[in-house]
């Protein structure tokens, strides 16, 4: 198959392509003008073509000829209104012109999979744990605004014209080295340093007091309990296991017209993860008790595992083992 992968210059896309090639399917990557990530992509065998989704032709250009879609291509950005505008611009309007554009080959496709997230959820005061499909999607940024937007755009063109479209809500996704930095996707929310600038973007004003507090070496890990005592937990997705998610729905019939969330096998608790990720990094450890509402996040990958044959295998210790066998540990 042809498939089209935009954003596949990133963190998902760059893992998708490579293992959609090397099942022998044929990769059209779109990628930003001025992205670095080009030489690389073309490197790899994938076609490479240049352009913006704000732009409705290049819609139109990337998905001529595909048999297939991956849209991953998108902004994730958290803070003020200009980046709203941002986000409106390429998750919003980037989405539509690349499904209208798709709308119009609705017949020829095997399947539109939208890369939306677990931010459409009320994740930090969900109703329920593990939040499951089912649970009320009322998203508390713009950036899982800008997802619910496009899931509804996805599940629209699916009823009225019948695009073959399924929708991927993804928990936080990491590739294993970003786990032993303070600036990797995950590692943001186990350092002290990083987690200063989280526990502000959540409200949380006295937790990055107590934080900032601290006489110890910002680069240091963060073993984060609630004023209570119990534990932080957090529930990710390795990219590993996102792309057999990915490559299933691509292939299972029962996808279309339906959401799964891809998350990983196992939630961790910051009790067990913290010292574990220390003892084999060398890097050391702080557990301190932080005021305000804590991080509980847990999703339920019932629906995947049961419709799809969704089976993840990359826990916390298995995406720390694949870190530091990869020799990754820079502080
Ligand atoms: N990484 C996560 O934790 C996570 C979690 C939930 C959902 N997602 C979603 O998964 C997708 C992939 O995430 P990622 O981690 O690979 O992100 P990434 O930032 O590494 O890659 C996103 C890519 O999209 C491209 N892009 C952005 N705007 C574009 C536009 N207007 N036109 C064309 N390309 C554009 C960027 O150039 C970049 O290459 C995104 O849609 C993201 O919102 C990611």
């Amino acid at each position: 198959m042809k498939i089209l992968v935009t954003g596949v210059t990133g963190r998902v896309g760059r893992n998708l392509s490579a293992a959609l090639l090397a099942r022998g399917d044929t990769v059209r990557g779109l990628v930003l003008p001025g992205d670095p990530g080009l030489g690389s992509a073309q490197a790899a065998g994938i076609e490479c073509l240049v352009g913006n989704l704000r732009d409705a032709e290049v819609g139109a250009e990337a998905v001529a000829g595909v048999d297939a879609i991956f849209h991953l291509g998108a902004m994730m950005l958290w803070g003020d209104f200009e980046q709203n505008a941002v986000l409106f611009e390429d998750n919003v309007r980037g989405t539509f012109n690349l499904l209208n554009a798709a709308a119009a080959r609705a017949t020829d496709l095997k399947r539109f999979v939208f890369a939306s997230s677990d931010e459409v959820y009320p994740s930090l005061s969900a109703e329920y744990l593990p939040i499951d499909e089912d649970h009320p999607t009322k998203p508390y940024s713009f950036y899982g605004t800008s997802k619910l937007i496009g899931e509804n755009l996805a599940f629209y063109y699916h009823r009225a014209i019948s695009l073959p479209a399924t929708v991927a809500r993804f928990a936080l996704v990491t590739e294993p080295p970003e786990v032993t930095r303070p600036d990797g996707w995950l590692g943001r929310f186990l350092f002290v340093e990083s987690m200063i600038g989280t526990a502000r973007a959540i409200g949380g004003t006295e937790a990055a007091a107590t934080l900032e507090g601290l006489q110890v070496d910002p680069k240091t890990l963060l073993l984060a309990r609630d004023a209570g005592g119990t534990p932080y937990m957090f529930h990710y997705c390795d990219v590993r296991d996102l792309v057999q998610g990915l490559l299933l729905l691509l292939d299972h019939p029962d996808a279309v017209g339906e959401a799964f969330n891809l998350s990983g096998p196992v939630p961790f608790t910051y009790d067990l993860a913290i010292p574990y990720l220390s003892e084999k990094s060398g890097i050391p450890f702080v557990e301190v008790n932080i005021p305000g509402p804590p991080i509980r996040i847990q999703h339920s990958i019932a629906k995947a595992q049961t419709v799809l044959g969704y089976r993840p295998q990359y826990d916390f210790h298995g995406t720390v083992d694949a870190a530091l066998a990869a020799g990754d540990v820079k502080r």
